[in-house]
């Protein structure tokens, strides 16, 4: 659909994630509509070179190049101790300070207890604000009841489900809306545009105004 490219990002250290899985439920409902999917699993990463940001590393080079070109982010993390995943918090602070420039970001958590549902809101909106995202949708929660023990397929209860087409709907209504939106963003110096590889606006007190993805 219009070119848009969709990058998930996981973060759960577990072979049998209940994250990776609802990621994948959130993508299918995308991939119906056209949109160029893909899915990355930081677990998958050389975890050396994603504590020491070593972009030497083909892996994680090609994990900053894909956050950088993609238009949509969904993030996805477990709770782990009322909060995000270390993970994720590894990953996010390899990437370059305004890595998500522009971009219309999908918060998504799993965890065991509807109590931390809103560390989405507190713990991780405000990191993306700082990285530059343009909107940070309305996240979705899913608890370990919304899922069937073992099974391999999502199974989400039909007010879980109804939230979660609803998150996917915002998210798909901003990412496809007028592209131009896509050049606002955080201001960021033109050091960090040309770092980027952007093709930044210079705004009236010279510091780049955002960037135009195709
Ligand atoms: C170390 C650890 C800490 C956890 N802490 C919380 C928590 O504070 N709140 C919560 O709701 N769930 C908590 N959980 C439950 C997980 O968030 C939940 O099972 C989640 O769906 C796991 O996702 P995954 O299957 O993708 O790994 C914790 C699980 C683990 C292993």
């Amino acid at each position: 659909m219009n070119g848009r490219k969709v990058l998930a990002i996981s973060a759960s250290p577990s072979e049998m994630s209940k994250t990776v899985r609802l990621v994948e439920a959130v993508l299918g409902v995308l991939r119906a509509q056209g949109i160029d999917t893909e899915h990355l699993v930081l677990r998958d990463l050389d975890p050396a070179a994603l504590l020491a940001a070593d972009f030497r590393v083909p892996s994680l080079a090609a994990f900053r190049d894909k956050v950088v070109g993609a238009h949509g982010l969904i993030v996805a993390t477990p709770i782990y101790k009322a909060s995000f995943s270390g993970l994720l918090k590894a990953g996010l602070d390899a990437l370059p300070q305004f890595a998500f420039a522009g971009k219309v970001v999908l918060p998504l958590a799993t965890g065991g207890s509807l109590a931390h549902v809103l560390a989405l809101d507190y713990g991780l909106r405000p990191v993306f604000q700082s990285m530059g995202a343009r909107h940070v949708v309305q996240s979705h929660f899913a608890s370990d009841s919304d899922f069937p023990r073992g099974g391999e397929d999502i199974v989400l209860s039909e007010p879980s489900w109804a939230g979660l087409r609803f998150a996917c709907d915002n998210f798909v209504y901003s990412l496809t809306d007028d592209h131009r939106a896509s050049m606002l963003g955080h201001p960021r110096p033109p050091n960090v545009v040309r770092q980027n590889g952007e093709a930044g606006q210079a705004g009236a007190n010279g510091t780049s105004i955002g960037t135009r993805l195709a």
